[in-house]
């Protein structure tokens, strides 16, 4: 399987190139952030404990997040081609359970795209798109919030993967469709 996890920063443009990515690759797409914003909408019991977390720009526990993951991979056709993983590992911790339940499948992260892209442009571009998101989170304060607990408990999820040799550092500053390229080239290297 092609595995393949987005990571870096709110704002970095994940979800962006994760659609071109689905596309190109025929992968199926998990994003963590999406599916507890639909909790969140439909008013269930987890969506009331994950608002208490995102609204204030924090993390959702582990073992939550990890549960999710855990049944979205159990509901998966067996002859998916890979999986994109979109705002998930968030922490070491559920690094560590991704890589035992995809193990458990007898496959493993391929590769991990790090999007880099300086503070300055990510509240910009938040603050941008809280405009039309209609996130409750994409606002100045919360930003923030989400931007110092990205560098302090999702960061070292690199380190996790670099240790793997699966660390790829994509520039995500540029037009999208750029980007996108830079990423191909990566991905191409490794599937
Ligand atoms: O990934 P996304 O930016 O859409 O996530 C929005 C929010 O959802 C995060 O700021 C965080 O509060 C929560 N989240 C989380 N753990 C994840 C993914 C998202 O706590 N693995
Ligand atoms: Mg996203």
């Amino acid at each position: 399987m092609l595995n393949i996890v987005i990571f870096g920063p709110p704002g970095s443009g994940k979800g962006t190139q994760s659609e071109y990515l689905i596309k190109k690759y025929s992968l199926a797409h998990i994003s963590t952030g999406d599916l507890l914003r639909k909790e969140i909408s439909t008013n269930t019991e987890l969506g009331a404990l994950a608002k208490s977390h995102i609204d204030k720009g924090e993390l959702v526990p582990d073992d939550v997040i990890i549960g999710m993951i855990d049944s979205f991979l159990d509901k998966l056709n067996k002859d998916t081609k890979g999986v994109i993983f979109d705002g998930f590992p968030r922490t070491v911790e559920q690094a560590k359970a991704l890589k035992a339940i995809l193990n458990s499948y007898k496959t493993d992260v391929t590769i991990m795209l790090n999007l880099q892209v300086p503070d300055k442009e990510l509240m910009t571009r938040l603050i941008e798109r809280g405009k039309v998101s209609g996130r409750s989170d994409d606002n100045e304060e919360t930003i923030k919030k989400r931007i110092e607990v990205y560098n302090t408990q999702t960061k070292p999820v690199m380190n996790f993967y670099k240790a793997e040799n699966k660390l790829a550092n994509i520039e995500g500053v540029g037009a999208i469709e750029t980007i996108f390229e830079t990423i191909c080239e990566a991905v191409d290297k490794v599937k």
